[in-house]
């Protein structure tokens, strides 16, 4: 089958360790351009990665017939016009989260892509947006949402169990909680990741993966109403109702250390706990028989073959007491990778194209995670909880 043609937008620090790495390596992708306003970005990337056309400019890509999709990975307030010329030039589009910063931007997003021009693809039925809130193809976020819906279709419980036989439940307790703990080094972040016009803080740019995390977890529910605290652009939390009556709870602080994993995922389900520790085990309390499951990191140079979380701290430690300078200038040579599902999402977009299926993660979705994303920000800044009316999270756009 002929390779899709693809184009880098955005050669910077995040494309260096996923999309040059994730789009050479995939065996249906020719990945023709490096493209950055820098241009000795792109050429760099372009040298180090075999790739074999290089621009400054992203309209020199978008003219090229053969290009069936880009990859953006630039500063979010350009994707606007990247996309729209993007659509317009009939190219499929995997782009970067947060789909933009603004509502208002959001929706000319949208409304590019369901205008987009007949993709050059042959047989796509229009215009393809992938937004890469990758958490939800990680396949420890995938095992975990899976033993969490069976254990609410079927639930088994311990024999030792305390039952409660002489009362129905309550119906608070049929609801699920998912509880999200992000700790987090913020020295590591560069400042333009808090500037308002490029960056806009943490919310917009981090926790998108993590509202839409949630909103994907607990589909087909909707969220219905959010309240958060702190700062809107580092540390904060966000509490967010669905309307089944489930919920999630994100606690972010950037006061924290890369000396232990950023992630905990935990999820309660009639009687049952579920938990998710930094994608590379889950463990499962409080269900008859459910083993462990661990999975493998996405890249390890290193020789220690165990897998799972105790495994993942030792092949840490031992990458930490080999380096003696900085750790990012390990980062390109020797890439240690967690599996947070950017393959998985790279590849589901490619079959989405391939087979004219919908996009793993489409506009709509981006759309989502940036509302609730703004609504916290909103809630912060009044000290309240606030409605997500239904009308807002399924705008009319054509
Ligand atoms: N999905 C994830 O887990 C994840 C993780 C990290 C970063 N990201 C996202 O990746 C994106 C890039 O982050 P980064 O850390 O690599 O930033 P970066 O600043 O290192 O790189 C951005 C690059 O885009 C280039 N650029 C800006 N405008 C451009 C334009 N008009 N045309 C071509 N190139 C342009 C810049 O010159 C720069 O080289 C951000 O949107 C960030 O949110 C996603």
């Amino acid at each position: 089958m002929k390779k899709l043609t693809a184009a880098q937008i955005g050669c910077g620090k995040f494309s260096q360790g996923q999309d040059f790495p994730n789009m050479t390596a995939h065996p249906g992708i020719h990945l023709k351009w490096a493209c950055d306003i820098r241009r000795d970005a792109a050429q760099a990337s372009a040298e180090r990665f075999g790739v074999p056309c290089v621009t400054d400019d992203y309209m020199d890509v978008l003219r090229d017939p053969e290009v069936d999709f880009i990859k953006i990975a630039t500063t979010h307030e350009v994707h606007v016009p990247i996309i729209e010329a993007a659509a317009k030039a009939g190219k499929h589009i995997f782009c970067e989260k947060p789909l933009a910063m603004t509502y208002e931007d959001c929706y000319r997003i949208i409304r590019a892509v369901r205008r987009g021009k007949s993709p050059s693809t042959r047989g796509n039925s229009g215009v393809k947006l992938c937004v890469d809130l990758n958490r939800r193809m990680a396949p420890a976020m995938q095992a975990l949402r899976s033993a969490w819906q069976e254990q609410l279709a079927n639930p088994r419980h311990n024999p030792w169990r305390y039952v409660e036989t002489s009362r129905a439940p309550l119906p608070e307790e049929e609801h699920s909680h998912l509880l999200i703990r992000i700790q987090d080094e913020s020295a590591s972040y560069g400042l333009g990741h808090l500037d308002p016009l490029s960056g806009g803080g943490e919310i917009i740019g981090e926790s998108v993966h993590w509202l839409d995390l949630a909103c994907w977890f607990f589909a087909p529910q909707r969220p219905v109403e959010i309240t958060a605290w702190g700062s809107s652009r580092l540390s904060h939390g966000i509490f967010l109702r669905f309307d089944g009556g489930d919920d999630m709870t994100l606690t972010f602080s950037c006061s924290g250390t890369f000396d232990y994993p950023k992630e905990l995922f935990e999820v309660t389900a009639g009687a049952a706990l579920l938990r998710s520790r930094f994608f590379v085990e889950n463990n499962y309390y409080g269900i008859p028989g459910a083993v462990s499951q661990t999975f493998p990191m996405q890249a390890y140079t290193g020789s220690i073959r165990e897998e799972g979380f105790d495994a993942y701290m030792k092949k840490y430690h031992e990458r930490v007491s080999l380096s003696q300078a900085n750790l990012k200038t390990r980062e390109n040579t020797e890439p240690f990778l967690v599996d947070k599902g950017h393959r998985a999402m790279l590849d589901a977009f490619v079959r989405s194209i391939r087979e004219d299926t919908p996009s793993p993660c489409d506009e709509l979705a981006g759309f989502t995670s940036v509302y609730l994303a703004r609504r916290a920000i909103e809630s912060i800044e009044l000290r309240q909880t606030l409605p997500i009316p239904v009308e807002k999270i399924t705008p009319c756009i054509q």
